[in-house]
């Protein structure tokens, strides 16, 4: 791959989140907000901090709301300007300035390699980033920013991983490889949710990726895999055989938020960085921890 610089992210976020329903019949997974912000927000803001100039959401039926959430509220902004609510209006308005968001569909959920193949045509010819839709990493350096830093130095495509406790393997793509350094290693085997006790390693791909373009040639031939969906780790596999593939052990805290458990404690996380709500928050927190109830 060469070094070109990678200015666009994709960010899917068409997957059904059956994991959250009911609350996702109606509002997609993305939008569902940590403390008071939506998750896909953190997402964009993270791509803009690295410097990403367009990013690109593929959203599928009933997600039109997420195109909304980037775009000029006028009404709402007029009213909270006649209500002189300054700030308020300084906050909603610069979502909306802080980068050029396209969007497209993925007209069935086909998987997560059919959703990055949908963003084909908009990508172009350059390497791009992608970030999942529910997906948050909190970190001093981007984590996106510490991958693209990744490919500049290997000149490869690049893949986030984290440690995970061999129980959970099954629920991830595992890779396996090569160590370069301690934090980066060189793929030679990946296997998406490996059955208990076969993964390869317990380093387990993340949703943060930088994709040389010749990943859509790659994803227009992989066969639907498991689930029967066109998996993105199938493409990487084949990736990694051909062109190689760089594994990158990113610094930061990581949250699945299109998880129950995971969206809760990024919520948890989330409000304790923040200094009106870290208090109160720490207060009840302790009243459950000796036992006590909710006080009214
Ligand atoms: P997930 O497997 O977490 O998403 O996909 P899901 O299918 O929405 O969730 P559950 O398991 O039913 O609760 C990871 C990311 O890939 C996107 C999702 O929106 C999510 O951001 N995705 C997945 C697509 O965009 N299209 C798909 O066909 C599948």
């Amino acid at each position: 791959m060469s070094a070109a610089e990678v200015s666009r992210v994709v960010i899917p976020a068409a997957g059904l989140g059956t994991r959250f329903l009911p609350a996702t019949k109606s509002v997609p997974k993305e939008l569902l907000p940590i403390v008071d912000v939506p998750t896909i927000q953190y997402i964009v803001e993270e791509a803009v901090r690295a410097g990403i100039k367009d990013v690109i959401v593929v959203n599928g039926r009933g997600k039109v709301a997420i195109e909304d959430h980037f775009d000029i509220a006028f009404e709402l902004e007029t009213v909270l300007r006649e209500r002189g609510k300054k700030e308020l209006y300084d906050q909603l308005h610069a979502i909306s300035d802080m980068t050029r968001v396209v969007s497209l569909r993925q007209k069935q959920p086909l998987g997560l390699g059919h959703a990055v193949l949908c963003a084909a045509s908009v990508v172009g010819p350059n390497p791009f980033g992608v970030i999942l839709g529910d997906d948050l990493i909190d970190a001093e350096v981007p984590a996106i920013q510490q991958l693209i830093d990744a490919y500049r130095k290997h000149g490869k495509g690049v893949v986030a991983l984290m440690e995970v406790p061999p129980e959970e393997a099954p629920l991830y793509g595992i890779a396996a490889g090569r160590a370069l350094d301690d934090r980066t290693i060189a793929i030679s085997q990946l296997v998406e949710k490996p059955k208990p006790g076969t993964a390869p390693s317990s380093l387990a791909i993340i949703g943060r990726y930088v994709l040389p373009p010749s990943i859509f040639d790659v994803l227009r031939e992989v066969p639907p895999g498991v689930g029967g969906e066109i998996q993105l780790t199938d493409g990487l596999a084949v990736l990694a055989r051909t062109e190689g593939l760089i594994g990158y052990r990113f610094e930061g805290r990581r949250f699945d938020a299109g998880d129950r458990m995971g969206y809760l404690r990024a919520n948890i996380h989330y409000a304790l960085k923040r200094p009106e709500l870290r208090e109160p928050l720490l207060a009840y927190m302790r009243t459950l921890t000796n036992g006590g109830g909710e006080r009214r």
